[in-house]
């Protein structure tokens, strides 16, 4: 299997997840939009969706999907979404497509945070990939040196504004051994949206595509 048909698999295992009559809360990326794809095939049993960006919502309502405001829709049963890396402890990076804050937001409302990825996502530790940081445009500088005494090599995301007008910083050459203490310690420095460690909340189950089938991992 290519890494693109073991996204789809997983995205589409996902959909077993997904109840009659709710509003399914959607992320962003290559892999949630195969699972955007597969809601399309059961949109008349769904009410409708929560999205955690502007390409999302895009692609929702081009298959004649609702998206909701998240402020009018109270607690969502499922947060469906994929991860750039995640740990057997279901601690995750995020934030490759820049849509991190608002995955978070999405997330914390959701009882359940299914993870869709492929085998490649799955690893030990978390930094190998660059951790993002989305930092309000005149901090960025201060956020900066505040990264690299934390033992980072920040590197600005030259030309990506987020959905919410703000940058993104990569963190590179981070070894992540403590996730939810190194969230809590980027969140604390002004200037910080959010960053793309969603350790306090990680996922709830994970469905692993993998070139010998599909792993669902709770
Ligand atoms: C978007 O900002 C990210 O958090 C994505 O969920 C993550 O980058 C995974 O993306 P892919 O499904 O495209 O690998």
């Amino acid at each position: 299997m290519t890494q693109d048909e073991m996204k789809k698999a997983a995205a589409i295992k996902a959909l077993e997840f997904i109840e009659n009559n709710t509003i399914v809360g959607v992320g962003t990326g290559s892999t949630v939009n195969f699972f955007i794809d597969g809601l399309a095939t059961m949109k008349y049993k769904i009410t409708g969706a929560v999205s955690s960006s502007q390409e999302s919502t895009k692609r929702l309502e081009a298959h004649g999907i609702e998206v909701f405001d998240l402020n009018s829709v109270g607690v969502l049963d499922v947060y469906v979404d994929g991860a750039d890396e995640i740990t057997n402890h279901m601690a995750m990076i995020k934030g490759g497509g820049a849509a991190l804050t608002r995955e978070k937001i999405v997330a914390a409302v959701a009882k359940k945070f299914i993870c869709i990825a492929d085998e490649s996502k799955q690893v030990k530790v978390l930094g190998n990939f660059p951790l993002p940081v989305e930092v309000i445009p005149m901090a960025r500088s201060y956020v900066a040196r505040e990264l690299v005494k934390l033992g980072g090599d920040p590197d600005y995301r030259q030309g990506v504004v987020t959905d919410n007008g703000n940058v993104i910083i990569d963190v590179h050459n981070l070894t992540i051994l403590d996730p939810k203490a190194l969230e809590m310690q980027i969140n604390a420095i002004v200037g910080v949206v959010t960053n793309g460690l969603f350790a306090l909340r990680g996922a709830d189950i994970l469905v692993l595509g993998c070139s010998d089938g599909i792993k669902v991992i709770q």
